[in-house]
């Protein structure tokens, strides 16, 4: 698939009703427990002006801003997850602290040495370009700034069950082995503080998932919510599968924290 259909795909998915469904707010295993963890790590303050890259639907961003009180700009490919995020930021009263707008990992519309900190969750390893993002992070942090990365990894090449457009969507197709992640923000001048396994989040995300696709089937079946064009068999063999690779260690979900010197 071309690069931009990849991004669009995966931007498409996340912006839908039927994402929200299976997920909740928060796009990724941990939640904002996780997100919180990462703020730590990131030592954020209400001095911090942070960038989150692919901000979903602004969950993570309003979420730190509340914690440390830090400034946040999110940005998102998905046109949909942006208003929705400014949106709620509205409501939440956090307009002056927190803002929403449209951009790609990979061309950040953002000067030089602009943010303290970037959080990057579980998006890292769609972009077709790991290495552009990886410089473009590194360009837009000042000198000593933070990034705080959570991402799914893969172990091997193929995972039966897990390939093929599906996996874009769900991010797996193209996760890297932790190693790789790290050669990866090296080659762009990071140096790496630390990296922590959260594999047991992934698992929980998993399951929570295969029971909300069990009720969402239940509900289309007996007529009671309408899901055009959502294939149950398919859900279900692929929840099965990503639940059997995490368990087994082949998928699994690690936070990286690094520094622009
Ligand atoms: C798995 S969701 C994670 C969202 C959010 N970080 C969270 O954890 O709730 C992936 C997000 O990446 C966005 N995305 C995908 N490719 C992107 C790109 N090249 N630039 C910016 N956002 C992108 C999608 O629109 C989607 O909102």
């Amino acid at each position: 698939m071309e690069e931009q259909s990849v991004k669009q795909c995966c931007a498409t998915f996340y912006g839908s009703d039927f994402a929200r469904m299976l997920l909740g707010d928060s796009f990724h295993p941990g939640g904002t427990r996780l997100t919180g963890r990462l703020g730590e790590l990131l030592a954020l303050s209400p001095e911090s002006h942070v960038l989150d890259v692919a901000s979903g639907r602004g969950t993570s961003a309003l979420h730190i801003a509340e914690t440390f009180g830090c400034r946040v700009t999110g940005i998102d490919l998905s046109e949909e997850n942006v208003s929705l995020a400014s949106a709620d930021a509205s409501q939440r009263g956090v307009i002056g602290q927190v803002a929403f707008q449209l951009g790609d990992a990979e061309r950040l519309p953002f000067e030089n040495d602009s943010f303290d900190a970037i959080l990057c969750e579980c998006a890292f390893c769609t972009f077709p370009s790991k290495s552009v993002a990886a410089s473009e992070f590194y360009r837009v942090l000042k000198p000593g700034g933070q990034l705080g990365l959570s991402d799914l990894t893969r172990s091997e090449a193929e995972i039966p069950g897990l390939e093929g457009l599906l996996s874009w969507i769900a991010c797996i197709g193209d996760a890297l082995p932790e190693e790789r992640y790290v050669a990866t923000l090296q080659r762009a001048g990071f140096h790496i503080s630390r990296t922590e396994d959260h594999s047991h989040a992934l698992v929980e995300m998993v399951r929570q998932i295969q029971a909300k696709l069990l009720g969402a089937e239940i509900m289309a079946g007996l007529k009671k919510i309408d899901l055009p064009g959502v294939d149950f068999a398919t859900g279900r063999q692929f929840a099965q599968a990503a639940l059997q690779a995490t368990s087994s260690g082949v998928l699994g979900y690690i936070v990286i924290a690094a520094t622009k010197p």
